[in-house]
């Protein structure tokens, strides 16, 4: 009898037909435009001074004093951290982890019951973050997508997501704002969709690992954006939904290799508390946290700001040059309110993954497809707004050539 494979690994092969071209044509000593570079560090290198990492060399690490929820040190300076974007968020309600990743992963085990074809559910929004369904499938529970809907910006579908909801619903995820389209919750969105998750027993988990990078709000008449659930503005402090806020150093700092990530348990009480103690089980079972990390997280935190500032400027410069690049073309530059990406919607002259082919192969460019991120519909293409200008500007000027040859 061979040995046989869990089911919770449905996907066939980790790399895609693009990724295997772009390995080929990196063989080949082709050099390519990298539209997608996302690690500040390689993007943006003159932000991370090596000095930068010497509090994880402290002493005190040699020391191990593990606990579940986190150091007090390390879940203070986090707490700063809100406070200084002017939110008010108790050291007691925060339990660390290693990343984002692992925090939807700790948060589905507590959620969801697995099943085979039957477990319980997570309903996740489509277009977003592509790594979602397998962080659902590995941790036994189904993904049930609801769709994002564009009218010019992207929102949440309500009746669409209410329809998605079943008996075996656990909880709804957010990501504010979304990766790649960058839309914010607006208030009265999140008052909808917390009443929502209220009503019909189900938790709220709210991804904001981008939020700290909010632009210039395209559509003010649209009512306030909601920068961040970790605590609510008055009208919506009553709502009474389990949600769970998840952040970390990956996009805060610019440095996922750092891993720590963090989940803000909130919510009414008795509830809240009960899914503390639950989850700090889980924290127990796995401690997987570095002490290291830990030690050096209230210094890397003081660090916050030029990195911020640093990341915020390219992320608006490298926005402006993709605008003008294609200003009166035939490409358009989705609105971003906030994020990392911007979303290009190209003629569906020909298909999306005949563009993609194109631009890598004879064009030597690197872009995400918009089916990467499952758009409902052709032909999109996305890019990472870490990118230098001048790349973005050399890539525009590839992408229109391209389209003149159409
Ligand atoms: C929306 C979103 N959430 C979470 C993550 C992963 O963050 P982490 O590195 O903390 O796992 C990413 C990474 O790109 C992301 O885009």
């Amino acid at each position: 009898m061979p040995v046989r494979f869990s089911s919770r690994l449905p996907w066939q092969r980790l790399t895609n037909r693009f990724t295997q071209l772009q390995a080929e044509l990196r063989g080949q000593g082709v050099p390519l435009l990298d539209l997608v570079v996302s690690n500040p560090t390689r993007a943006l290198p003159e932000l991370y001074r090596e000095s930068l990492l010497l509090p994880l060399s402290s002493p005190e690490a040699l020391r191990y004093e593990p606990s579940p929820q986190g150091a007090v040190a390390a879940r203070q300076a986090i707490a700063d951290y809100y406070q200084a974007r002017g939110l008010t968020v108790s050291p007691e309600h925060l339990v660390l982890c290693a990343s984002t990743s692992e925090a939807y992963s700790w948060l589905f085990q507590l959620l969801g019951n697995p099943g085979d074809g039957d477990g319980d559910e997570v309903l996740f929004p489509e277009p977003s973050y592509p790594l979602l369904p397998f962080l659902g499938s590995l941790a036994g529970v189904a993904v049930v997508p609801y769709p994002l809907r564009f009218d010019g910006r992207f929102h949440v579908s309500f009746p669409e997501l209410a329809s998605a909801i079943t008996a075996r619903s656990r909880a709804v995820v957010a990501v504010s704002p979304n990766n790649p389209t960058g839309s914010y919750l607006r208030q009265s969105e999140g008052e909808r969709l917390l009443r929502l998750c209220a009503t019909r027993d189900l938790a709220l988990i709210v991804d904001e690992v981008f939020s700290d990078y909010a632009l210039v709000d395209p559509w003010p008449q649209e009512g306030p954006r909601l920068l961040s659930l970790a605590e609510l503005p008055p009208p919506l402090a009553e709502l009474p939904a389990l949600r769970f806020v998840l952040s970390g150093f990956s996009k805060v700092l610019g440095l996922p290799q750092l891993k720590l990530g963090w989940i803000v348990v909130c919510g009414p009480e008795p509830l809240r508390s009960e899914a503390q103690r639950r989850l700090e089980l889980i924290a127990d079972t796995f401690l997987s946290v570095s002490t290291p990390i830990q030690l050096a997280a209230p210094a890397l935190l003081k660090e916050r700001p030029q990195l911020f500032a640093g990341i915020a400027a390219r992320i608006q410069a490298s926005l402006t040059c993709l605008q003008q690049a294609f200003a009166g073309t035939a490409v358009s530059v989705l609105p971003v309110e906030g994020g990392w990406y911007a979303v290009l919607r190209l003629p569906r002259l020909i298909s999306e993954e005949e563009w993609l082919l194109r631009l890598l192969t004879e064009d030597h460019m690197v872009v995400h497809p918009g089916y990467f991120f499952d758009f409902p519909e052709e032909a999109y293409v996305v890019c990472s707004l870490l990118t230098p200008p001048s790349d973005l500007a050399e890539g525009a000027r590839r992408l229109l050539a391209r389209l003149e040859k159409l």
